[in-house]
């Protein structure tokens, strides 16, 4: 077995670092509501209010050398000149003991050192702008110990973005004042800001840091800061440059004597009339009183258990015991853990997204709401509008949005041909969990612009028109700039490395590329959107009749013999199919075809399943498409310019394997169907150097079989990956599928579960299930009724 550097503590809902040194930073997200920190197994990270580019807080940079460096360090100076962290890094000392526990919403992390023990709680107190950071300090051994204490952190100066492109300004705009503990930075805050950040703690401090040079060095790393080495701080005060925060102190333990300090790091804004004091400093009546909020022990463990409170009562919302502690373990805690992190960060800010790029994305939210909407399904009501409210009135999309600004962004602007579907699927969703059918009168205005408010009913019906209207020759769905995936570029053709694959279609006009995974996905959610429109008693005639002339062009134009296409491309030539040298067969149109049980009575279903099992499977999952593409073809984009078996060039898409799942449980190939999902579920991980990401959340993507390195993961936590895996573990394997009316209860797990107990909320109602299963398969509706139902189910 190869090394292991933690292991998951399921009673706590922790996964417990052992090893600093992981193959990769192993982080946790804190902050629920719009105040956000990333925090590694080290302490690394940074925090954001609401928008990780416009309100950064802490200077972060990413991909940088050495791996992750820069967060809320603590630095212990012991008598004779040993300097270390309770998190290992950035000094790197030798601990003698060392546990990181990641768990909902906060972060522990303990070293300890010759009988000294450091161990800090990191956490966001719900519903406050601030993490605390609670530091215990304990002499464990049998002589008193006095040693010196260094805070730190570096301020980042708001726009994270003219921290790299425009810092000769931010080297001259720096501020700070100093009041008693509390380091405050109000870079800007002069002129148009009315925001300002502060770290504080609650003692008196025996010096102070504020400038990084002065703290640092100018050539020291943060592994060497000058200040720490000598013992002494300087009390420097930032004028300009690279303003920090750092507390000193002096600290004498007695032998078992522990003491505890807490560190507050908040944000404040001020009201336009309540900016300044009289003395012209900042108004800083909002940071005392956040400071005092948290100024004792009492008041912080009082905030820490309303944090767990908070997220048990989240995760209680759906619980299973199967009997399988890895399945339990992901539906229990961490898919949904990731599920909510999705929900609040999109694509944004990991240790793989900079936080600067990327909005919210129109394709990828309404996904990450079948993640979520059974946690908090009033946050997810409002994630819809704000979405529909980006669309245009012709039912086309912008791509993404701003969080802050809720925006539609014209720098990608519209025209990926699989957007409007996805707003079609994220609401049906939401109806079938909550029956909240009101919010489809809900008035919602097209591209934010006041005055074209109609009902969200409407922009249903424009999402489904505007790609019913939008077909190509064969009757299939026009591609655009790209569908699900981003890198099947069929209309750009580019020779130039300066342009975006997603954002440049040098060919239009006469575009012949059509789509076959936008085929599938119209016949999925036009199915879904017909049988809504049933249920609110309108014609869904016409809907049934576009989604039966596509099902014809699939059968007629799209089925390859052993396997579904997967498109054509600007000249009409097939993509996907035996007749082409590479890129012979794809996961998409196999998941979305299946999924949508395609010509299933005449075995298609079955014939596009074996293959993608024949030609697709790996030791970890399903690739993306083979063989994978060995040099560049302009005619097909992005995807051809990753190396073999990397990203959507036949790597691992842990996001489309799920489809694969859905489509081999609902053709009762149920122990596929099981297989396929224990290689891609993070739980399932034995190799943990080889996978290198975190082993409690899904990644993006793991190297494909063409890859070097097999079996490596990247880009961990922002991914559809998570809900689309929640959804197919619970609707489709444990089978508990929420519809307008009711629970239908259709598991689809191997013979080898008989027992398999859920409990479930379901709108205001409580399901205990027990599910005896004979292995046979089956299926009960359970219709909704208010109140706490306890059933006994034999399938
Ligand atoms: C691709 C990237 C692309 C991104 C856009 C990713 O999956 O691999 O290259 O820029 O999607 O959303
Ligand atoms: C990541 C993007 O966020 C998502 O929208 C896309 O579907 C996948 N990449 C696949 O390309």
């Amino acid at each position: 077995m190869s090394k292991r550097y933690g292991h998951f503590d399921d009673a706590a809902r922790e996964y417990v670092i052992t090893d600093p040194a992981t193959p990769w930073p192993w982080i946790n997200y804190l902050g629920c509501e719009d105040f956000f920190s990333l925090v590694s197994n080290t302490a690394g990270g940074y925090c954001f209010c609401r928008d990780a580019k416009f309100r950064r807080i802490l200077r972060y940079r990413y991909n940088g050398v050495p791996m992750d460096a820069g967060g809320r360090y603590f630095y212990l100076r012991e008598e004779d000149g040993t300097v270390w962290n309770p998190g290992w890094k950035p000094c790197k000392t030798t601990l003698d003991a060392y546990e990181c526990r990641h768990g909902m919403g906060y972060t522990r992390i303990r070293g300890e050192r010759q009988g000294l023990q450091a161990e800090v709680l990191f956490f966001v107190p719900p519903g406050r702008r601030c993490e605390i950071h609670k530091l215990t300090l304990t002499n464990k051994g049998n002589a008193a110990r006095d040693f010196r204490l260094f805070s730190f952190v570096e301020w980042c100066l708001w726009n994270a973005a003219t921290d790299m492109e425009n810092f000769q300004r931010n080297l001259s705009t720096g501020e700070v004042e100093i009041e008693g503990s509390t380091l405050y930075h109000k870079t800007e805050y002069r002129e148009r800001r009315d925001h300002y950040a502060f770290y504080g703690v609650n003692a008196a401090v025996d010096g102070f840091d504020t400038d990084r040079e002065s703290f640092l060095g100018l050539y020291n790393g943060f592994d060497a800061p000058q200040n720490v080495l000598a013992g002494q701080a300087g009390n420097s005060v930032a004028h300009g440059w690279s303003p920090v925060a750092s507390h000193f102190f002096r600290i004498h333990l007695a032998p078992g004597e522990r003491r505890t300090l807490i560190f507050v790091l908040g944000y404040v804004e001020n009201p336009a009339d309540h900016k300044f004091a009289p003395d012209g400093s900042i108004d800083k009546t909002r940071a005392h009183g956040l400071l005092a909020d948290f100024d004792s022990e009492a008041k912080v463990d009082a905030a820490f258990s309303e944090l767990k409170r908070r997220w048990n009562s989240l995760l209680d919302r759906f619980q299973v015991e199967s009997g399988c502690a890895e399945l339990d373990r992901m539906v229990d805690i961490w898919n949904q853990y990731q599920c909510m992190v999705t929900f609040n960060m999109s694509r944004s800010a990991s240790f793989f997204e900079s936080g600067i790029g990327r909005g919210m994305g129109f394709r990828d939210s309404n996904q990450d709401l079948v993640g979520f909407v059974h946690l908090i399904p009033e946050r997810a009501r409002q994630r819809i509008l704000d979405i529909a409210a980006t669309q245009f009135a012709d039912g086309s999309c912008y791509h993404q949005y701003q969080p802050l600004t809720r925006q539609g962004n014209d720098g990608i602007g519209s025209g990926f041909g699989d957007d409007p579907l996805w707003l079609l699927f994220g609401t049906v969703a939401y109806l079938k969990e909550t029956g909240d059918f009101g919010i489809l009168d809900e008035p919602v205005p097209f591209d934010n612009a006041p005055g074209t408010e109609v009902p969200l009913l409407e922009h249903l019906r424009v999402s489904f028109r505007h790609v019913a209207q939008h077909l190509g020759p064969h009757g299939l769905p026009l591609i655009g700039r790209a569908d699900w995936n981003d890198c099947l570029n069929l209309n750009c053709f580019s020779h130039d490395p300066d342009e975006s694959f997603q954002t440049t279609e040098n060919k239009t006009g006469d575009s012949q590329a059509e789509s076959l995974m936008i085929a599938g996905l119209f016949v999925y959610t036009g199915r879904e959107y017909a049988s809504l429109l049933r249920h609110l008693k309108l014609d869904a005639g016409p809907v049934l009749q576009a989604v039966a002339a596509m099902e014809q062009a699939i059968r007629t134009s799209g089925w390859d013999g052993e396997w579904f296409l997967r498109a054509y491309d600007y000249q009409g030539g097939k993509v996907g199919s035996h007749e082409n040298a590479e890129g012979q067969i794809f996961i998409e149109s196999q998941g979305w075809c299946t999924m949508a049980r395609i010509g299933a009575e005449d075995g298609l279903c079955d014939r596009a399943l074996d293959s993608a099992k024949r030609l697709l499977d790996s030791d970890y999952g399903l690739v993306l498409n083979q063989p994978a593409y060995t040099c560049y073809h302009p005619e097909l984009g992005e995807i051809s310019s990753y190396p073999e078996g990397y990203k959507e060039n036949a790597g691992i898409f842990c996001h489309n394997n799920p489809w694969i799942i859905i489509g081999e449980a609902l053709a009762g190939r149920t122990d596929d169907a099981w297989e396929h999902y224990c290689k891609i579920s993070p739980a399932f991980v034995d190799d943990q150097q080889l996978h290198k990401v975190e082993p409690y959340v899904y990644c993006q993507m793991v190297a494909g079989k063409d890859a070097f390195r097999p079996g490596e993961g990247k880009n961990s936590w922002l991914t559809g990956t998570a809900a689309w895996n929640w959804h197919t573990v619970t609707e489709f394997l444990l089978g508990i599928r929420p519809c307008f009316d009711g629970l239908r209860i259709e598991p689809h797990l191997p013979a080898r579960f008989r027992t398999v107990k859920v409990h479930r909320v379901f709108r205001d109602a409580v399901y205990d299930l027990t599910l005896h299963l004979d292995g046979q398969g089956g299926s009960t509706f359970i219709p909704y009724s208010p109140g706490h139902h306890t059933l006994e189910i034999v399938l």
